[in-house]
């Protein structure tokens, strides 16, 4: 999963849905901003089909099947072509469907006993989930010490506002948003829109590299 982070850096747009149509022309605004990695959330009813499609269409880019909550769509999400798995948690029962569907996948934890559990599934790459502004970057900033190698891609609450917060931590391999493809955006089809926060995203992150 390491390296599907790597290379979603620096966001990894979380997707939600509601018609297969508007999907393509999505993907491609995205990839027109830059975007090499996609999670499409299984929060509505033609998300499946949405991914497959886009799979079809869009070979170059890796996408992955999100908020897996249920045993059985690890199964479906994989029969769909997705390339890897995102819970919000994780639970014993969802560890062992990941593992049987045998795609990457990235569990979700908010506490640290949740990344100690995580650990003990083998999972080294994590989603931090909810990412509470400046509370989640001081979480984050601790979990340093105890937690050497473990990368946290923190979604639910991460803006182009507070991205760059996040992307300084050490332990933070990239961050994960819907803020990239907001509803209003997909329904308007306001797709130069959507290529330009790809694009702005990718700017505010490269600022970073910038020696002072
Ligand atoms: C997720 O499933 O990762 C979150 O719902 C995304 O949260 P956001 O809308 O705050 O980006």
């Amino acid at each position: 999963m390491e390296q599907v982070l790597q290379r979603a850096r620096p966001v990894l747009p979380v997707l939600v849905i509601e018609e297969v149509d508007l999907a393509l022309d999505l993907a491609a605004a995205l990839q027109a901003g830059g975007i090499e990695v996609l999670e499409v959330t299984l929060r509505t009813p033609r998300a499946l089909e949405a991914l497959q499609a886009i799979r079809r269409q869009f070979p170059e880019l890796l996408v992955g099947a999100g908020t897996l909550i249920h045993t059985e769509q690890f199964a479906e999400a994989r029969d769909a072509g997705a390339q890897f798995c995102v819970s919000p948690g994780c639970t014993e029962r969802l560890a062992a469907a990941a593992e049987d569907c045998g795609l990457p996948y990235l569990p979700g934890v908010m506490t640290p006993s949740e990344v100690l559990l995580a650990l003990e599934y083998g999972y080294r790459s994590l989603k931090l989930f909810p990412a509470n502004g400046t509370t989640s970057v001081k979480m984050l900033k601790s979990f340093k010490g105890p937690f050497t190698g473990i990368r946290f891609c923190p979604t639910g609450g991460v803006t182009a506002d507070n991205l760059l917060t996040f992307l300084r931590l050490p332990n933070v391999a990239c961050v994960g948003g819907t803020w990239i493809a907001p509803h209003s955006l997909v329904r308007a089809r306001a797709w130069d829109q959507i290529s330009q926060l790809a694009v702005e995203a990718r700017q505010l992150a490269g600022s970073l590299e910038v020696p002072a």
